[in-house]
């Protein structure tokens, strides 16, 4: 019998596709930029199962146009380019890759709460502009001052695997940290993690920096605009590594250029790329990353790997270990049939 047949949205670091190829006929996108929408259209039509990224859109029109896809891969924990509950309801597996991210987005996360309050990205263009020379002084009691952290509050909005392992590390530097998320974790959770609940006006009132770490969702969409903007204080600061679109971003910008807080650190915006014209672009006070939350190359690697357990388990008929929408399985077994 022939395989099924298998596209992959773009080439993935590891070893991947040997352990895949045994059973999937394997077809990857040669180039570094996505298939357009219309091609992505025409592979998944003839595809029995797809690997995705957060950058190709699978909308219902796609998968209602595939009539033997049975698995959709995504390489990344957030799935909000893939339409689930189309999928769900066309008996669709849809898979993830949470964990083995964590830890890399955590970490990213930390890199962006330092670089913004103590201001890094901005002193690094002091040294190599000139400017630091130019001062004609090599120290100076009120050179570059930036906001301590040690002793401050984290405010950790979405307190899921992410989140808590950005809690986890606030240990380490001292912070009084408190999160919002729908539902209160349990008590001996909070103890470990050294966090106390609170609701999310309360959150952006006291906390000095703010850290985002939900899903988009359409309830999520647009969670922090201008009136929470103006809630937060004026010497806060907001990190986003979750979804662009979770922050109004032209909001933001008016509030980082007008001060109603002291800066923000983002690696997702509403659009990626970026464009290079976008007045955020011309402000100091922000640090700007291009979605780089779980680019380490360990990480990388465990993703697609974990990309390959989902198709294999699937391709063996049983129910891929990270499986995105558990009801599918009420609606088709696991499995090529
Ligand atoms: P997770 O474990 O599912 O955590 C998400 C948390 O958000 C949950 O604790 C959830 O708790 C909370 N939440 C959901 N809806 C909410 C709402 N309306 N209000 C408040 N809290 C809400 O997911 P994760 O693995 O930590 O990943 C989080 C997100 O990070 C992903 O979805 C992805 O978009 C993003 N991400 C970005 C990068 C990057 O490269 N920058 C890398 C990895 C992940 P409740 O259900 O109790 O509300
Ligand atoms: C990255 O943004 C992910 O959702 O994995
Ligand atoms: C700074 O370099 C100091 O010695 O305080």
């Amino acid at each position: 019998m022939a395989k099924p047949r298998l596209f992959v949205t773009r080439e993935l670091p590891g070893g991947w596709r040997e352990r895949v190829s045994r059973y999937y006929d394997v077809e990857v996108w040669p180039e570094y930029t996505p298939p357009p929408y219309e091609v992505l259209l025409e592979k998944a039509r003839g595809a029995d199962a797809l690997a995705t990224l957060l950058t190709d859109r699978v909308d219902c029109r796609l998968i209602e146009s595939s009539p033997r896809l049975r698995i959709i891969a995504q390489y990344a924990v957030g799935y909000d380019n893939i339409d689930v509950e189309c999928a769900t309801r066309r008996g669709v597996y849809v898979a993830n890759t949470p964990g083995v991210l964590t830890d890399a987005t955590a970490d990213l996360t930390w890199a962006l709460i330092l670089a913004v309050t103590r201001r890094v990205v901005e002193a690094d263009r002091f040294v190599r502009s000139g400017e630091w020379w130019k001062t004609g002084t090599g120290w100076h009691p009120t050179m570059l001052l930036g906001f301590q952290i040690s002793g401050a509050t984290l405010g950790v909005i979405g307190m899921g695997r992410i989140g808590r392992a950005v809690a986890r590390r606030a240990k380490g530097f001292g912070m009084r940290v408190i999160y919002h998320s729908r539902r209160r974790l349990p008590r001996e959770v909070e103890e470990e993690l050294g966090a106390e609940y609170a609701d999310l006006e309360t959150l952006l009132r006291e906390a000095d920096v703010v850290t985002i770490h939900v899903p988009l969702t359409p309830e999520t969409e647009g969670l922090i605009g201008e009136r929470e903007l103006r809630m937060m204080k004026r010497t806060a600061y907001l990190v986003n590594t979750s979804r662009g679109r979770v922050v109004d971003l032209d909001a933001l910008t008016r509030a980082l250029r007008e001060g109603w807080i002291a800066g923000a650190a983002l690696d997702v915006f509403p659009q990626e790329p970026l464009p290079p014209d976008h007045p955020i672009t011309r402000l100091d006070n922000v640090v700007l990353t291009p979605h780089i939350g779980s680019a380490t190359w360990q990480t990388r690697t465990k993703m697609a790997d974990l990309v390959a357990e989902n198709l294999i388990a699937f391709a063996e008929g049983r129910i891929p270990p990270t499986l995105v929408n558990r009801e599918v399985v009420k609606v088709r077994p696991p499995g090529f049939h």
